[in-house]
């Protein structure tokens, strides 16, 4: 490999790495709910050990676009979207801890 190859390689690596740190340090707030606004923390996700695929991937959050998927209790409820690890198993189940997710 040619040495500017190797420096365009470099500099794409570090790009890239720069493009994912962006994840973990995203808040992003779902306030539809009456129930009061859901504050999902990138950083606390990432910190219980997921990396974005454990979530970007085809059947949960496809997208890294919020409001690409909505959101809904019966879906979560269902084992599906949040529900996929809220469900008691992977972390906290959705059903009895309300408060931990919706704040007033
Ligand atoms: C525990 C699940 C989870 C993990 C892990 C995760 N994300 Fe996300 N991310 C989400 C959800 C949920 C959304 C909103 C998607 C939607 O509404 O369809 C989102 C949205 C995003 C967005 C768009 C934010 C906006 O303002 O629209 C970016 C960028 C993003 N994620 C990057 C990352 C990166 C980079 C990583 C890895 C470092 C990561 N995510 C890991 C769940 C996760
Ligand atoms: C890949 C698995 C996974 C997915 C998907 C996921 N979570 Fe989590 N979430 C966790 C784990 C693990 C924790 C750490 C707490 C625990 O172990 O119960 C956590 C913590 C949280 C916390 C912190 C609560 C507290 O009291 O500290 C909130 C809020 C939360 N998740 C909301 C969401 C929302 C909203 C979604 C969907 C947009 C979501 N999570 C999707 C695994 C996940
Ligand atoms: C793991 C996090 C989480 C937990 C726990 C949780 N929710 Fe939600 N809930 C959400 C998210 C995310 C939305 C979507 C909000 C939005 O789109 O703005 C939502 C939406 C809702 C909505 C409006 C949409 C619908 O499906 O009706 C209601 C009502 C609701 N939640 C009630 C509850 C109740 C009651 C509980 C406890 C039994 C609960 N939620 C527990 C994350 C959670």
């Amino acid at each position: 490999m040619k040495f500017s190859s190797v420096i365009a390689l470099l500099l794409l690596t570090l790009l890239v790495g720069n493009a994912l740190a962006v994840g973990p340090g995203k808040v992003l707030e779902f306030s539809k709910s009456s129930m009061g606004k859901v504050t999902f923390s990138g950083q606390i996700h990432k910190d219980a050990g997921f990396a974005c695929n454990a979530c970007h991937k085809p059947d949960l959050f496809p997208k890294m676009k919020q409001g690409a998927v909505a959101i809904s209790m019966n879906e979560i409820y269902a084992g599906k979207l949040c529900g996929s690890c809220h469900n008691g198993k992977v972390a906290f189940d959705a059903k009895g801890n309300c408060n931990r997710c919706h704040k007033k």
